[in-house]
């Protein structure tokens, strides 16, 4: 390193230093958030480098990609060989049976595009198909066991998956690489197998029932008739075989071929209704950003059929109406503002959104900033809005499901790209032979007129189930760009609809409150989705005097385990590349 960059980055550290608010890394390092963080620092989670980033959710899947940038790859390269790994160590969050949403920056061409290969609804799928004439759900039965939630579980909530068209489409047209180098490190991880680590273990459990009732999933993640623990191996030795398919014949033998008559045999099995020529006919859509500047910072994210990018500018356009760094990021009155900001945008959530391709949305109205302005001189602020009192009649948890990766490479090129099977493993059917988890997508459709999917959303009619149709997300693949037009924050998160909290919260702490990246993804958050009305805090993220505040003025509050899991990598002045993976869980960051 030139002693010129060194001077240029020791000022950059003095002034980022001073600028910290006192949401130090100290203090997060006391916060517990789960197994995650067991005998890790918070600088564990944090790199840094000139040459390239790469964060994930998990270790082996930031290696690989990682991988792909020292042998001359570039950002795409990097994506989607740690997407294909995140597919083989994290099958609770995302897998081949799944979908997402790809945000990609061309710096040589000053360029953003956004690629959109979630699961679309079957052919034969309809708006009342998980439910009866009381409008109550179904009964479904699987080997004499009644399948309590068919939208959450089993063969009939699965949608037709869009990851691995969606990938090698991608990386046909923008890597450097070969596919199969690219591949590899998702075949070695499958075969090889790893270590179960605690929140993989914790989530086999809690799902244990339903991946026992299903003969492939229970050939997975069961040992001897108990659900794998943490330390013991994981080996996905048909998972290996399906991946060798996909290096060596693209998409074509899994849409197409013999792991896609698996697929749809084993939907047969269970009453579900996705079939071949739904495989078949499968198409990744390529969609148009949505943008806009926050405080001179130009914001780029995901579009309908997500709500992510459209609302996450909506807050911000609304928080942009006051000057918040004069206010304490975890103090009463900047929470209750940004509790009342988010409510306002969900309440929008559930009653204009649903795929683009099939019903209107008003993406233009509600990115604007005379609509913004108009709703936050609706935010009292003495006392809260009743979310009862706006947007439709109505009705949380939040699944370790769904997985974000940030990448960087030495060109300036950024992807942010999330992906998801839905809750966590998706529908828990294992499609046998494949190893692949097939997706529960369809609960992210309005399944029942007036009910709550899996996550306590409500959403409208514009979100109900029709043939092809994509389901309304949260995702929200995210990008900050300077007014050089080069990437200075890349973000986004699993965790449903806390994922366009988490990012807001990101952003904020980042452009308002002038934290380092370090502090801005690890600083506690909260979350406010309109219904239920309840403001739901992480644990340390009000003091006692902050909590009888934002009570006396109204709020219901609630204490939740966390928000989000947000991999971020930033790009200071000097060009020093930063990568941060959430305290909250088991990512981390890895350089070239
Ligand atoms: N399945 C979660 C989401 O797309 O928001």
């Amino acid at each position: 390193m030139s002693w010129f960059r060194f001077l240029i980055q020791l000022c950059g550290l003095l002034l980022v230093t001073t600028c910290t608010t006192t949401t130090d890394s100290q203090s997060l390092l006391s916060r517990s958030f789960g197994p995650a963080q067991q005998g890790r620092r918070a600088s564990d989670y944090h790199a840094e480098s000139d040459r390239g980033m790469v964060v994930a959710a998990h270790p082996l899947a930031s290696a690989a990609g990682a991988a792909m940038l020292s042998r001359g790859g570039n950002a795409i390269d990097a994506a989607v060989a740690t997407s294909f790994v995140i597919s083989v160590v994290r099958p609770q969050s995302t897998g081949l049976g799944g979908g997402g949403f790809m945000l990609y920056h061309d710096q040589a061409r000053k360029r953003q595009r956004i690629f959109d290969f979630r699961e679309r609804a079957p052919m034969k799928a309809n708006a009342t198909m998980f439910i009866n004439d009381r409008g109550d759900y179904k009964n479904v039965f699987f080997n004499g066991q009644q399948v309590k939630d068919p939208a959450i579980v089993g063969h009939l909530s699965v949608a037709v998956p869009g990851l691995v068209k969606g990938l090698v489409e991608i990386h046909r047209e923008l890597g450097k690489l070969k596919l199969n180098e690219v591949i590899a490190p998702a075949i070695d991880a499958a075969s090889k197998g790893f270590p179960v680590y605690p929140s993989l273990a914790k989530e086999i459990k809690e799902r244990e029932q339903w991946l026992q009732l299903y003969p492939g999933s229970r050939q997975i993640f069961f040992k001897d008739g108990k659900p794998l623990e943490a330390g013991q191996k994981l080996v996905q030795s048909d998972l290996a075989e399906t991946l060798k398919l996909i290096a060596a014949t693209g998409y074509r033998d899994f849409y197409e071929g013999e792991t896609s008559k698996k697929i749809v045999s084993e939907i047969k099995k269970g009453g579900g209704v996705l079939d071949t020529t739904d495989l078949r006919s499968y198409r990744m859509i390529e969609r148009v950003p949505v943008s806009s500047y926050y405080r001179g910072h130009r914001v780029v994210s995901m579009p309908p059929p997500s709500s992510g990018g459209v609302h996450i500018i909506e807050m911000l356009n609304m928080l942009e109406q006051k000057d918040l760094s004069k206010l304490h990021p975890r103090g009463a009155t900047y929470l209750h503002y940004l509790a009342e900001v988010m409510r306002r945008a969900f309440a929008d959530r559930a009653k204009e959104m649903g795929d683009p391709d099939f019903v209107d949305i008003p993406t233009h109205r509600l990115t604007s900033k005379a609509y913004a302005k108009n709703l936050a001189a609706s935010i009292d602020p003495q006392k809260v809005t009743p979310s009862s009192t706006m947007g439709l009649s109505a009705p949380t948890g939040e699944s370790p499901s769904t997985s974000h990766i940030s990448v960087m490479d030495q060109w300036g090129n950024a992807v942010a790209t999330t992906q998801t099977v839905n809750y966590s493993f998706g529908s828990c059917v294992v499609a046998v032979g494949t190893g692949v988890v097939l997706n529960d997508e369809m609960d992210d459709f309005t399944t029942k007129p007036g009910g709550s999917n899996a996550f306590g959303l409500v959403t409208g009619p514009k979100n109900d189930i029709a043939p092809g149709k994509t389901p309304l997300s949260s995702m929200s693949p995210t990008m900050i760009l300077d007014k050089k037009g080069q990437v200075e924050l890349v973000a986004g998160s699993p965790g449903g609809p806390r994922i366009i909290n988490a990012v807001l919260q990101t952003i904020t702490n980042v452009i308002d409150f002038k934290m380092s990246l370090l502090d801005a993804v690890h600083a506690t958050r909260i979350h406010h989705q309109w219904m239920p009305d309840t403001l739901r805090y992480e644990n340390n993220a009000l003091d006692d005097d902050t909590k009888k505040r934002l009570t006396a003025i109204g709020h219901a509050l609630t204490p939740i385990e966390t928000v989000g899991d947000v991999q971020a990598i930033s790009r200071d002045s000097s060009g020093m590349i930063h990568g941060v993976s959430d305290i909250r869980s088991d990512g981390k960051p890895a350089t070239p």
